[in-house]
């Protein structure tokens, strides 16, 4: 099953690439750009990494960050990323940036992107791997900070696919955004939102993000389970939920694998994804290795898992039924 997983071709849907910062970049960084960094080695940092809910890693996930600075910076986080997608036969991902991280600490927007762009651009053309950017804003900055973030990505709207909503959900509901994502709609992006696992009132954001904001797609949304409402929209509307096992061990402590194969039995699309895979020390294959082997999935179910990566995979129609392709033609050298 490991080789099985490892060669399978996947899509990663649900990874911030802020998420993605090894502490050894962080150390070259942080020496580059002068940051005195709490540690004195990458191992040191590693043993200090200690989260045991949301707001526990978000406090460590946001310091580290210090260190991105220059156009540069951005570039070499991405690039290394996308170079470990590549290794872990990744053959497409649509990525999370969160640009009030940096533009809160005088970063610009343009600084940022660029970066990130640039490392698209060479992971497409040397590596053939295909990306998206999906512009994160942190739910709990102000609207006004929401509306202002779109405002500065609108004259790089060809570089984003969408925008997504993340950081610490508790008292920071989906409707709060209503104006940020209808104006993000109209200008032609895709909607996506975190709603974490055991959030309070999960089910009411949950259900803001259906009827109120009406998004293509949820990350996380574990908890629909417990409405049986909601699982009819959820799949009435093909959604796609973007579930986090390894991410969910250390936030709830537990890889939420029983109910990973329950969205699977009532015809839901989840996938698999890593979230802030640097942190949590597990990329996607080490994910669905986990569920395989800690979860009990089966073969059969990490397929269609991966399967439904590209089903709800924000690309048009020719591309998806490509990568499907893909796959399938994996599948029958493998038997
Ligand atoms: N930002 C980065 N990772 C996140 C997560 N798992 N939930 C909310 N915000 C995040
Ligand atoms: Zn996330």
């Amino acid at each position: 099953m490991k080789a099985f997983i490892e060669n399978l071709p996947k899509a990663e849907l649900h990874v911030h690439l802020e998420g993605t910062l090894e502490p050894e970049l962080s150390f070259a960084l942080a020496r580059k750009n002068g940051v005195a960094l709490e540690y004195e080695t990458p191992e040191a940092l590693l043993a200090a990494y200690d989260f045991h809910d949301l707001p526990s890693f978000l406090a460590i996930y946001y310091k580290a960050m210090n260190v991105l600075r220059h156009e540069q910076d951005f570039f070499e986080l991405t690039w290394q990323y996308l170079q470990k997608a590549h290794q872990q036969k990744i053959v497409y991902a649509e990525m999370f940036f969160d640009p009030q991280a940096h533009t809160s600490r005088g970063v610009p927007f343009d600084t940022v992107i660029r970066g990130i762009h640039r490392a698209q651009e060479r992971a497409a053309s040397e590596l053939g791997v295909q990306t998206k950017l999906i512009m994160c804003f942190l739910r709990d900055l102000s609207a006004e900070s929401a509306l202002q973030t779109l405002r500065q990505a609108l004259p790089y709207q060809d570089w984003i696919v969408g925008v997504g909503l993340d950081s610490d959900e508790k008292d920071n509901p989906p409707v709060k955004f209503a104006e940020a994502f209808s104006r993000a709609r109209d200008a032609g992006l895709r909607l996506t939102m975190h709603c974490d696992v055991n959030q309070q009132n999960t089910l009411l954001h949950i259900r803001q993000c259906l009827e109120t904001i009406g998004v293509d797609r949820i990350d996380h949304g574990v908890n629909s389970l417990e409405d049986p409402a909601l699982c009819d929209i959820i799949r009435e509307r093909s959604l796609g939920l973007t579930v986090c096992p390894v991410s969910n061990r250390f936030v709830v402590q537990s890889l939420t694998a029983a109910e990973i194969r329950r969205m699977l039995d009532l015809g839901l699309r989840a996938t698999i994804n890593s979230d802030d895979p640097a942190y949590f020390r597990a990329y996607l294959n080490e994910n669905l290795l986990a569920l395989h082997q800690d979860g009990g999935l089966t073969r059969h179910e990490i397929v269609q898992l991966v399967k439904n990566s590209f089903l709800v995979a924000w690309l048009d129609d020719e591309s998806r039924a490509e990568y499907l392709l893909q796959v399938d033609e994996y599948l029958q050298r493998a038997a």
